[in-house]
């Protein structure tokens, strides 16, 4: 047996392993606020400890003391594992449980030193997307994973397994919830408290429930965002075009991709300078500028050439509004994606402070730097005010941009007092383009872990999207096209960070058809079992007001009902994993979503649950959807009741207004 199937199966070691330095060349998650009184310190620890031997408590308290006072958290850095963390072949992994090892593998992957944002903090993305809390969940959970059986289901409370629990073969093999709050607990600081007294975690979307595949995964989405952006704007392409955003972590590191891949000029500011380099070194970000006389220099010159290229800006992001301002350049279009989510605990950078001015004052001084965070957002907001009085079309990126620049004070609400300004992307392009014709952000991992596995997949399910496209209605033929061109690129494109992934936007249909595809070529020996799966940030799987949900006008975009029964329908018609989280995208408190995992093997059973449980992860969605009246998702569930007759929405009756104006 390997030395790694060894150490999983060992789970906590009864002699400790020696203590770990702290190692600065990692991008470590910020220090957290120190938010315990003294009582609730002691319980942190209390809490930590009971995940080892008594034989062990005296020195381990001492240093997760440390931790909690230095770090704002225990992470229990002395247990992180020493092998390689990485998704291997799904062979490696010691058990009996196929499908508990494409979990494991789907674990380590989002644990990935080139994956993950701040790996020894197990956090994948977005600041504070945890996949664990700690590293004795980790390795416990591992363990559990590498024992279990297909009679067994573990399940997992906020990184911590709760245990096997005995189920049967068609059960999900692991139930993750993360976050669920007693509604009245769902504030940032609730995150914080009861983050550290280690009870909870946010698992944002994809990161605590094992489906990040990089910022491939978004850039997907993100470059139909600019494409279908730039439509809006002109008819005549992106070329010569500039697009300014800020942002190059976890997802946001997407947009200079995207804007390639769509054509355009794209500026993006970062001010962490690890992040910066990271993209730059991946081949994500063309070119590093520190001076913004020299980057205003550039973009003219870009201009000019109608060059496609993407340019970071080492800085903050209001510098660079303010410049362009000054320097006359015109900015066609406009984002956002710093992580406003976490506003106060490192999402967000004030401008005129350094990066370790920031996070000192951070953890020292939370209400100064809450004061200096609402003081950039205003100017933020103000600097892109005069840039759409001269026409910019800037667009919300469903990082509460607009959320948070309106309560700090911020000039970005409409005359009637209710709306922001500006749309969200979901509102004016994901919304009505995609997510309400039930086109989403359906992704699959190769779990052989081979490049050439992956490049199968990649044709087969081209072939099935250009068959499917001749038969497209009209209102989706745009979209098909652009899925398909994506399709062809993406291997040129050279998207993979970490497993074998692709990411490809589809509807029901094409996603049914597509995994179906997958599942003969796996029965043939053609390529080896696939692990199926999706964003949160999709169809049916998120209730989101500021975000998903945004482009739901009943009122219901304030409720989480669907999210719920996505998740719940989920796990009864054949799920491998199942999850359901508070927070993710616009963050803690504002956002109920979930997700899946599918182990498909070749056998017919993979193909029974692929039927039936991708039907009901879009459908769902689709229904809520065209209840809420909107016209595209009404046309998209009429046509798959006709398709599939044991399918019966109740549709809504559309109400002349005048009645209700005549009355009200
Ligand atoms: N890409 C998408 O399609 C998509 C969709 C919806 C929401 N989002 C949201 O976008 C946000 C970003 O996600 P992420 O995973 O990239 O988060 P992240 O925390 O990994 O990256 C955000 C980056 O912004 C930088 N930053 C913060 N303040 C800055 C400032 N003032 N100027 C310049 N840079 C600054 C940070 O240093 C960080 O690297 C999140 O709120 C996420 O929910 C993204």
């Amino acid at each position: 047996m390997t030395s790694f199937k060894k150490s999983l199966l060992a789970g906590i070691t009864s002699e400790i392993p020696p203590k770990k330095e702290y190692d600065p060349r990692i991008n470590h998650a910020p220090k957290r606020k120190d938010i315990l009184n003294t009582a609730e310190k002691k319980l942190a620890l209390k809490n930590a400890l009971r995940y080892f031997p008594k034989k062990h408590h005296k020195i381990l308290a001492t240093e997760f003391a440390y931790e909690l006072n230095e770090y704002g958290r225990i992470y229990m850095y002395r247990f992180r594992p020493d092998y390689e963390m990485k998704a291997r072949s799904i062979e490696d992994y010691p058990g009996k449980s196929l499908q508990a090892k494409a979990i494991m593998l789907m674990i380590q992957n989002n644990l990935d030193y080139t994956v993950a944002q701040h790996p020894h903090e197990l956090i994948t993305y977005g600041g504070n997307g945890g996949v664990f809390q700690n590293w004795a969940q980790y390795l416990l959970c591992m363990q559990y994973l590498s024992n279990m059986t297909d009679e067994q289901t573990l399940v997992v409370y906020s990184g911590h397994p709760m245990g096997l629990f005995p189920s049967h073969k068609y059960a999900p093999r692991v139930v993750v919830t993360n976050g669920m709050m007693i509604p009245n607990y769902s504030k940032s600081d609730d995150w914080e408290k009861f983050n550290a007294l280690g009870v909870t975690q946010f698992g944002q979307m994809t990161a605590g429930s094992y489906m990040y595949i990089g910022p491939q995964g978004i850039v997907h989405g993100t470059t139909i965002t600019i494409l279908n952006a730039g439509r809006k704007i002109s008819d005549n392409g992106l070329a010569g075009k500039l697009f300014l955003t800020a942002g190059l972590g976890g997802m946001s590191g997407a947009q200079p991709k995207a804007g390639n891949i769509a054509g355009c000029i794209t500026v993006v500011a970062e001010v962490n300078p690890k992040a910066t380099i990271m993209r730059h070194t991946q081949g994500w970000v063309d070119e590093v500028i520190e001076d913004l006389d020299k980057l205003s220099n550039r973009v003219k010159k870009a201009k000019e050439n109608k060059e496609v290229v993407s340019i970071a800006y080492q800085g903050n992001i209001v510098e660079v509004w303010e410049k362009f301002l000054e320097e006359d350049i015109y900015v066609d279009l406009g984002s956002d994606q710093t992580s406003l989510h976490n506003p106060w605990a490192g999402g967000y950078y004030p401008v005129g402070l350094s990066l370790a001015e920031s996070n000192e004052m951070m953890a020292n001084k939370p209400e100064e730097f809450k004061i200096k965070i609402k003081e950039t957002l205003r100017r933020h907001a103000e600097a892109i005010n005069k840039h759409t009085s001269k026409g910019t079309y800037f667009f919300d990126y469903g990082n509460a941009f607009l959320l948070e620049a309106s309560r700090s004070g911020a000039d970005v609400m409409s005359k009637d007092g209710i709306h922001f300004k500006y749309p969200s992307y979901v509102q004016d392009i994901m919304g009505p383009m995609c997510f309400d014709y039930g086109l989403g952000p359906f992704r699959w991992v190769c779990a052989s872990g081979k490049k050439k596995d992956l490049e199968k997949t990649d044709k087969i399910a081209c072939k099935v999207l250009e068959k499917l496209k001749l038969n497209s209605p009209k209102e989706i033929q745009q979209q098909m096209s652009d899925n398909i061109r994506w399709i062809k690129s993406a291997n040129d494109n050279q998207l993979v960070v970490g497993s074998q992934a692709r990411i490809l936007y589809a509807d029901s249909i094409g996603r049914i058809e597509i995994a179906k595809a997958f599942n003969e070529a796996i029965k043939e020996g053609t390529i080896g079992p696939i692990i199926l799966g999706r964003d949160h940030h999709d169809v049916s799987g998120t209730d989101s007001p500021y975000r998903e949900t945004s482009n739901i006008y009943d009122g219901s975009s304030f409720t989480a009902d669907m999210a719920i029964h996505n998740v719940i329908g989920d796990s009864f018609r054949g799920a491998t994993w199942v999850s359901i989280h508070n927070g993710g995208g616009v963050g803690w408190g504002e956002v109920i979503n979930g997700g899946f995992g599918m182990l498909i093997d070749g056998s017919e059973e993979s193909d029974n649950k692929i039927h039936s449980m991708i039907h009901w992860d879009v459908n769902n969605g689709i229904a809520r959807r065209s209840w809420a009246r909107n016209k595209e998702a009404i046309f998209a569930i009429k046509k798959e009741m006709k398709r599939t007759p044991e399918l019966k929405v109740t549709l809504p009756n559309l109400v002349d207004d005048k009645i209700i104006d005549d009355l009200i």
